[in-house]
């Protein structure tokens, strides 16, 4: 039996031994395999196309690996739940086992050239997400129908329709109130179940219901436009491919219309030097300018991020700028100062002119003119502070230049210098109409307004108005359209339009015109001045790349009819790559609903799992009005309710931000600690009794505060987290569960700190009973005492990441602070969620020092100079000192090949100090220490196959290794040891594998003597 399913099973027992049955659990509530669902949600982040998310832009996203495995473990009974059918642990065991190799199980496969790598099977693997008419989905459903079946004392269907049938009729009906982006229903949907959601910004909404609601609303229907309609009789149209094909048409056509419109405004370019403007351009880009405050110069000085264009290798561009109308090569050094007007330079009273070139080739990009300090002018060379630019700024005197023109060459982008023709061109472009609606004060990441920006028009050129004017009233004109031949096709036209219920060719005209909207809204996160022109990538990098609205300095000015990013048909063609992979089998239904306030609508109970906004760290509602003002301007007419106002409602979003409250910050924490609470209630009030709630947080690392504890310990502790574990509390539920899932770690060498702590949390709730009793401290410090150490070795033994344990830890923690009414301090007063965090945290604190016991004597000398020196010199009198308290001897380590002790000082030797031809079968003295060092830095060089080679050949000397490198995780997680850390939260993460390689491992007969 392999290693880790034994560990597996002790981790099940446990979560089992600590939580008496009252009710069905589901197998959420016992196990999951969270590596497989962590590998697998990491890997989705870096998947674009034709993933559910291209449909159009949301922030902060779940992925829909661990939206889809919470869910499915949410509904399927673990095994436990049916002792008279799994009466042993081992059948039990057996039974989870199956469950969790339909969920997620990491196979082992040989590449071509007979490398072994790990993959990803089952529900959770994206291949099954995209992959319609999935045999794992199936495989998956008919769990929940058995699940089903046998709670109604009935035989479980069998085959595929029978399966989708039942769980349409006997499944509850999933429901997210903070839906987002749709990650939740749209997995609750894939799985069979009735999804509903609801959000309070109209662009989640609206993303939502075109993901659930409006494409089951026109399953396998024709398209309408007449070249599909002609081509009809030969095509079957399955799920929304007949939308998707509509899409694509009438885009088409609303691109075709636009050119004719406003192609004027872009015009072509001569690339071939034969007089010929022939070749489209991919961007024009721009730098912002504003008057020079020497007076001596006054010029139009430009600000500029970065100067070059590409720095591709063999493809090397860049922008060099020239002081004054003269065309003299080399009369800017680079540095800002100019050389070549002489002594008339300084006392000139005609501004210098700035003049641009491009330059390709050998050569170095000049240094920008804008830094985080400041700006300098390119021709006086006169520093000059941010507080002139925005003074500039607000007196609307900021404007622009041409810097360069990148275009679309033969064999690639092509650079050219920008010309007056070009520069005249786009400034004589003149919106018809623009969003003149106020962007706000203050915001969460926004930087443009103290610049004068204080308009969403602001955020873009003359140009781009007019372009996204005409392509955002091109929709309704395109509906019309499609009505009409909507009609001509056959479809009756009752008049009723889609957010009315309606299904005929109204509603029809407005289902595709919701989609070509969104095409609209997705340019326009590329048609703005904060979007960036990257050289290394040779392209334009969105706006939204962050979830913010800096100032940018240089900008491009994207064509939106170069083909390429920018262009309605590659943004429309994102958006039919998603519809046409869309599964679903039941309606979905999405409202726009305040989810903090009470309900008194009568709905059948829910399942619900959901993941409500975090804290103060993404201000939605401010940052949607960018796209909600070009979806406005299209679909007003067709969802009047959800956009009946000016701009996304502000008040009632649960954001924890100062600005909303006159600056207060503790009345910002309040509003949201109160609304989490109220939207906990209405979920409490709506949850189906059979099911658990999920609710995720998005732990960020950035958020923790030191504090001390009782005994002046510094304890980490959130203050998001707190909320969230109170609300929750608060509301009468009790948490069972805090799974991490490392949504965001796209690999293991990924370093903490970066993103590699960015995870979610997975709490699983269920309603508290009315009539739960309180305990005392002292009662609650005695069952931590008692349960916790066991459960975080076995947390350990089923190979929890030490990066997850200190959160995986609160699980079964919180489980015992939750269960009561309230746990009394000695005073009388409640106890409250930061003091039981603390107290958890201290007793995974005393667990893992209780570790050290087990380590040997030159072990724990190291550990304890590690805490103090780590791999620093100290002085040898200390050394000594220390190895008597241990009990070991300074020669002894050196021996052994852990110290070196020299000229008075001593220090631990660094991994890549260690003998290179240790052999360990000759060795006679192993300190943990040193197997462990070793492993960690044959696992760096030689990958898990080498370190597997390495622990054969150690046998059961290696056996404390890992709970060494648990305990050194912790410590230089503690002292800020980053890169520490990170070896040996690899070492762990990577054991599994590394174990299940070494007992692959064929010894040398020699080596086979050493083991005997
Ligand atoms: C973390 S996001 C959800 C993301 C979603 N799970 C996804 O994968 O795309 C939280 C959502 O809560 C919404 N929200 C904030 N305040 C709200 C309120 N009072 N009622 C309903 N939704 C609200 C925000 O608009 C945002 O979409």
């Amino acid at each position: 039996m392999p290693l880790w399913f034994l560990n597996l099973r002790v981790l099940c027992a446990f979560v089992v031994l600590l939580s008496p049955m009252t009710y069905r659990k589901k197998l959420i509530e016992v196990a999951l395999p969270l590596e497989a669902i962590n590998v697998e949600s990491a890997r989705e982040k870096s998947i674009r196309h034709g993933h559910p998310s291209t449909l159009h832009l949301w922030w902060s996203r779940k992925p829909l690996a661990t939206t889809r495995a919470v869910l499915w473990a949410s509904l399927v009974d673990d095994p436990s739940s049916w002792p008279e059918k799994f009466p042993t642990e081992e059948a039990q065991n057996r039974e989870r086992q199956r469950l969790f190799d339909i969920l997620g199980r990491i196979e082992i496969e040989k590449d071509k050239k007979g490398n072994t790598k790990q993959v990803v099977r089952g529900l959770v693997s994206w291949d099954e997400i995209n992959q319609p008419n999935s045999a794992v989905l199936l495989e998956a459903q008919r769990e929940i129908a058995r699940c089903l079946a046998w709670e109604r004392g009935e035989e479980p269907p069998t085959k595929p329709d029978a399966i989708r049938d039942y769980i349409a009729k006997y499944a509850p009906p999933a429901y997210d109130p903070f839906c987002g982006g749709g990650s939740i229903p749209l997995e609750a949907q894939r799985l069979g179940l009735q999804a509903h959601g609801s959000d309070l910004n109209p662009v989640a909404v609206l993303i939502t219901k075109a993901l659930i609601e409006i494409p089951p609303k026109f399953k396998d229907k024709p398209p309408v436009n007449p070249d599909s309609r002609q081509k009809q009789k030969i095509s079957s149209w399955e799920g929304a491919q007949g939308l998707a094909a509509d899409v694509r048409y009438y885009g088409q056509w609303m691109r075709d219309e636009a050119f004719k419109r406003i192609g004027y405004l872009y015009p072509m370019v001569e690339t071939n030097h034969k007089g010929t403007k022939d070749t489209k351009v991919i961007a024009w880009l721009w730098a912002r300018t504003v008057k020079c405050p020497n007076p001596a110069c006054g010029c139009q000085m430009p600000l500029v991020n970065k100067f070059s264009l590409s720095t591709k290798k063999g493809k090397e561009a860049w922008v060099e700028p020239f002081v004054g109308d003269v065309n003299t090569e080399g009369d800017f050094n680079h540095k800002g100062t100019e050389d070549t007007k002489g002594d008339d330079f300084g006392v000139s009273v005609v501004p210098p002119k700035i003049r641009f070139e491009v330059k390709t080739g050998k050569g170095t990009a000049p240094d920008g003119t804008v830094n985080r300090k400041g700006a300098v002018c390119i021709a006086c060379n006169t520093p000059v502070p941010f507080d002139h630019i925005r003074r500039e700024g607000k007196a609307g005197r900021m404007d622009s230049q041409l810097m360069a023109i990148v275009a679309e060459g033969q064999g690639g982008r092509v650079y050219l210098s920008p010309d007056e023709e070009q520069e005249y061109i786009a400034k004589k472009a003149q919106p018809e109409w623009k969003p003149d609606s106020n962007l706000p004060e203050q915001a969460l990441g926004f930087r443009v307004q103290g610049y004068g920006m204080t308009k969403h028009a602001d955020l873009f050129t003359p140009r781009q108005l007019v372009a996204l004017t005409t392509f955002s009233d091109l929709v309704s004109e395109a509906r019309e359209k499609i009505k009409a031949d909507a009609v001509a096709a056959g479809i009756p036209d009752d008049d009723l339009p889609l957010n009315d219920g309606g299904i005929g060719a109204t509603a029809y005209a407005d289902a595709v015109a919701t989609y070509l909207a969104f095409g609209v809204s997705r340019i326009a996160n590329t048609l703005c001045t904060i979007a960036r022109w990257t050289a290394s990538r040779d392209q334009t990098v969105t706006a939204f790349a962050r979830q913010a609205i800096p100032m940018t300095w240089d900008y491009p000015d994207v064509n939106p009819f170069s083909g390429a990013a920018g262009d309605l048909k590659v943004s429309l063609s994102s958006i039919c790559d998603v519809l046409e992979k869309l599964q679903f089998s039941q309606q979905g239904n999405v409202q726009q609903i305040d989810a903090t306030a009470k309900s008194n609508d009568e709905i059948a109970p829910r399942i619900i799992s959901t993941d409500p906004p975090y804290y103060d760290n993404i201000g939605y509602a401010d940052l949607a009005d960018f796209f909600y003002v070009w979806l406005r301007r299209s679909l007003n007419s067709v969802y009047s309710n959800i956009f009946s106002t000016l701009l996304v409602p502000k008040t009632p979003e649960l954001v924890a931000t100062p600005y909303r409250f006159g600056g207060d910050k503790k009345k910002a924490q309040s509003f949201f600690e109160e609304g989490l609470r109220k939207a906990f209630g209405r979920m409490n009030g709506m949850a189906h009794s059979d099911y658990p709630l999920t609710v995720y947080y998005a732990f960020k690392q950035a958020e923790t505060e030191d504090s001390d504890d009782d005994k002046g310990n510094a304890v980490v502790s959130s203050t998001g987290w707190e909320t969230m574990l109170e609300g929750l509390i608060k509301s009468d539920f009790s948490i069972g569960g805090t799974w991490p899932m490392r949504t965001e770690l796209s690999n293991r060498s990924v370093g903490l700190g970066t993103n590699a702590l960015a995870s979610s949390i997975v709490l699983v709730c269920r309603p508290r009973p009315a009539d739960a009793p309180k305990a005392s401290r002292r009662q609650f410090l005695n069952e931590l005492k008692r349960d916790l150490p066991q459960a975080l070795k076995l947390l350990q033994q089923g190979n929890i990441a030490p990066v997850d344990l200190a959160q995986a830890s609160i699980g079964p923690g919180m489980a015992i602070y939750s269960k009561y009414a309230a746990i009394l301090e000695s005073n009388g007063t409640s106890m409250g969620v930061r003091t039981a965090l603390q107290l958890i945290n201290q007793i995974l604190d005393e667990f893992l020092t209780e570790q050290e016991g087990e380590f040997d004597s030159d072990t724990r000398w190291a550990l304890t100079w590690f805490e103090q020196y780590q791999f620093n010199e100290a002085l040898y009198g200390n050394a000594e000192t220390l190895s008597k308290a241990k009990n070991t001897s300074i020669q002894g380590m050196v021996e052994a090949g852990i110290l070196e002790a020299k000229a008075g000082k001593v220090r631990l030797l660094k991994r890549e100090d260690l003998k290179t031809d240790w052999k360990p079968e000759k060795d006679e003295r192993t300190p943990i220490w040193e197997i462990t060092q070793h492993l960690i830095h044959t696992l760096d060089k030689n990958g898990e196959t080498g370190a597997a080679e390495l622990l054969a050949k150690l046998g059961n000397k290696a056996d404390l290794a890992k709970e060494l490198a648990y305990r050194l995780y912790s410590l230089c997680d503690r002292k800020g040891w980053t890169q520490e850390a990170i070896a040996y939260n690899s070492l762990v993460t990577s054991w599994p594998e590394i174990t299940r390689l070494a007992n692959e491992y064929k010894p040398s007969p020699e080596q086979l003597s050493f083991s005997l």
